[in-house]
């Protein structure tokens, strides 16, 4: 098998015939550029998520590749993260996640809305009488950090702080090549959001409001609570989890909706549909296209092995396509019933935030789809994300006239 490059500009605007190739030839897939195995399809994922011979426990793993310097300048990200769920394995996992989940529920998530919505709507009118809107920039970049800025109790006009944190830490996790500067950004960002927070947390001590900060404060569970470092660390989750994860399934779906004009058609006659289209958009373009894990002994795939100690990456957008699972998989179908893709992870860490990343993308989308009769994307402007983990664009200008795309 040749060298597969998925950080040449073609691979980033469309990484899904290199994924293909993969499937096909090599479903286990040692990549020396990821320095990690990639499993393409579908069964394989599905079971590597279940598979308690791999470890989520990577947080040490990011930095092993840095001079010891730099390692140690790392300290503070390192033990941050370390308490991250998303990194821990059972039973660390399984009593963070059950001490966080009493606060972060279906019912504080459906409070949230009404204020999502009329978010969406104050985003979108500041542009109903200018020409051009970004997709990126005007709506899904700053919907998110604002939800998730009300959540933890931090000022509206604050939150472009928390975006600036997330996203310093994204780059460093998603990195295709880390370097001290990239980790240096993150380290310094962990630092200052965690002294900002600390001072919202002595507030919210001080005049407990109704919001997510103030639940995580009160969470108890047979007289256990979570620490201060666990609280920092689970808000710093909450904004990574939470941030680029949103803007950029809205983004995806704006660019799939526009290249397939029948479908957005289709969903303008019947709006209903919105929940299905998001989750068709998150199947076939998702935000987040591999999670990675660690060996705790050696597991055999396809008759490779993958050694102990070894990275692998369950490559969730190449799964998605997965012809083994899903018919037609390259089409972009909101009609689809067969939809069980693997963009929110699978197992004992499936998304937290699922049902907000959800419902923020739905209203999102339900508001353009009421606005917009047609969208219209520039092909040639679109930048893909210099990111592995992430995928979307940095800009998304559609035009836009006196509320009607043009
Ligand atoms: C809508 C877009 C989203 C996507 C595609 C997405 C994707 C994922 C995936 C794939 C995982 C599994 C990670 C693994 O197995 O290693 C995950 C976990 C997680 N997500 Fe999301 N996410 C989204 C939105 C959100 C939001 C809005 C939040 C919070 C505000 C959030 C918070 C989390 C947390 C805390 C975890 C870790 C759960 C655990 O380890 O038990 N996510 N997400």
């Amino acid at each position: 098998m040749p060298l597969l490059d998925f950080s040449t500009p073609a691979a980033r605007r469309d990484p899904y015939p290199l994924y293909r190739q993969l499937q096909e030839t090599e479903p286990a897939y040692f990549s020396e550029a990821w320095n990690a195995w990639l499993l393409t399809r579908y069964a394989d994922a599905e079971s590597a998520f279940k598979d308690r011979r791999l470890s989520a426990n990577r947080s040490s793993g990011y930095a092993a590749k840095l001079p010891d310097a730099v390692k140690e300048k790392l300290k503070p990200l390192i033990d941050n993260l370390s308490r991250w769920t998303l990194l821990l394995d059972p039973p660390d996992h399984t009593r963070l996640r059950g001490l966080i989940s009493k606060a972060f529920t279906p019912r504080a998530v459906e409070a949230m809305r009404p204020r999502i919505q009329s978010l969406v709507s104050e985003l979108l009118d500041r542009h109903s009488a200018s020409e051009h809107l970004d997709v990126i920039a005007d709506l899904a970049y700053p919907l998110p950090t604002i939800v998730i800025a009300d959540m933890l109790g931090v000022p509206a006009q604050d939150s472009h702080l928390l975006k600036g944190w997330s996203d310093a830490i994204a780059s460093f996790m998603g990195a295709s090549q880390l370097g001290p500067e990239i980790a240096g950004r993150a380290v310094r960002a962990v630092v200052e959001m965690e002294g900002y927070l600390r001072i919202v947390m002595e507030e919210h001590r001080r005049a407990p409001k109704p919001n997510l900060m103030s639940q995580l404060l009160a969470v108890r569970d047979e007289g256990e609570s979570l620490s201060e470092a666990e609280l920092l660390a689970t808000c710093v989750t909450l904004l990574f989890g939470g941030h680029e994860t949103t803007t950029n399934l809205i983004g995806n779906a704006v660019i799939a909706l526009a290249r397939h004009p029948e479908q957005y058609r289709l969903l303008r006659a019947s709006p209903e549909r919105v929940p299905a289209a998001i989750e068709e958009v998150l199947r076939y373009d998702s935000p987040v296209q591999r999670m990675g894990r660690v060996a705790l002994e050696d597991v055999e795939y396809h008759g490779r092995t993958v050694r102990k100690g070894d990275r692998v990456f369950m490559v969730m957008g190449a799964c998605n396509r997965d012809p083994l699972q899903f018919s037609e998989p390259d089409r972009f179908d909101i009609t689809r019933r067969e939809n069980r893709h693997l963009s929110l992870g699978y197992g004992i860490h499936f998304c937290l935030g699922a049902a907000l990343g959800r419902l923020e993308g739905q209203i999102a989308l339900a508001a353009m789809v009421e606005r917009l009769p047609e969208l219209h994307v520039d092909e040639a402007k679109l930048q893909w994300i210099d990111n592995l983990t992430i995928r979307g664009v940095t800009s998304l200008p559609l035009r836009w006239t006196g509320g009607k795309g043009t």
